[in-house]
């Protein structure tokens, strides 16, 4: 899979690339991440990206020319190019899965105010991660992309995302590792029975009380 990240801040992707699960992807080629700045796409003379919006209001707001010319050049028949916005629609396990099936993205990182409007017509989704609002589309482009990076085969083994929380619309059961007592706390006595049977049917019904708790609404 080959992810292409559009920013004006390519520097913010440095510890993300050359760190732990997303770095081996990497280098075992599963995925290929390339960081673009934009601004090198810019026409403008003096290599402005953004300028003040129409109409007044405070802050600036991203030209729709230098990412126009960005995605044409990067993109093929294959590719599905999406704009990171708080108003697009929320960021989801599912869609993590069904992105991790493409075979190439764009992910367009917004900053300062926001973008010109008419950048929306250049893209085939627009994400939301989340109903904040964080300073660029930077560690949004990040989230989606490590959630889609895992999910690629030879990354992590198959069988620890499976039961990952929001597969099944349940949340994870809860884990246990040594020592068996600490501080007065046990690990579960079915966890130690080596019955294997009865380990899978105390996980089911954790993860099921667990969400019946806490998210209620993935059950409905
Ligand atoms: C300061 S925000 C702009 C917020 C915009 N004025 C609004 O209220 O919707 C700058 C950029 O950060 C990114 N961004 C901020 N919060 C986000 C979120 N929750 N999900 C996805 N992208 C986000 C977007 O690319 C956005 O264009």
């Amino acid at each position: 899979m080959r992810i292409d990240i559009l920013t004006l801040f390519p520097g913010m992707f440095d510890g993300f690339l050359n760190e732990s699960i997303i770095k081996r992807a990497i280098d075992k080629k599963i995925v290929d991440v390339r960081i673009h700045d934009f601004r090198k796409y810019t026409l403008d003379p003096h290599n402005k990206v953004d300028d003040t919006p129409y109409g007044g209001g405070s802050g600036m707001v991203l030209m729709v020319q230098p990412l126009d010319d960005a995605i044409n050049d990067l993109k093929k028949d294959n590719t599905k190019v999406i704009l990171l916005t708080p108003d697009g629609v929320p960021f989801k396990q599912e869609m993590a899965y069904d992105m991790a099936k493409l075979e190439h993205i764009i992910l367009i990182c917004g900053h300062y105010e926001g973008f010109d409007e008419r950048i929306r017509n250049l893209v085939d989704m627009e994400i939301s991660i989340g109903d904040f609002v964080l300073t660029g589309g930077e560690l949004p482009s990040m989230v989606i992309s490590d959630a889609i990076i895992r999910l690629l085969d030879g990354v992590i083994d198959r069988s620890s995302h499976l039961n990952d929380s929001f597969n099944n619309h349940l949340l994870d059961y809860p884990t246990y590792t040594k020592p068996r007592e600490y501080k007065g706390m046990k690990v579960p006595d079915v966890l130690l029975s080596g019955d294997h049977k009865k380990i899978e049917e105390y996980r089911k019904s954790e993860a099921l009380k667990r969400t019946k708790e806490r998210r209620p609404d993935l059950l409905d």
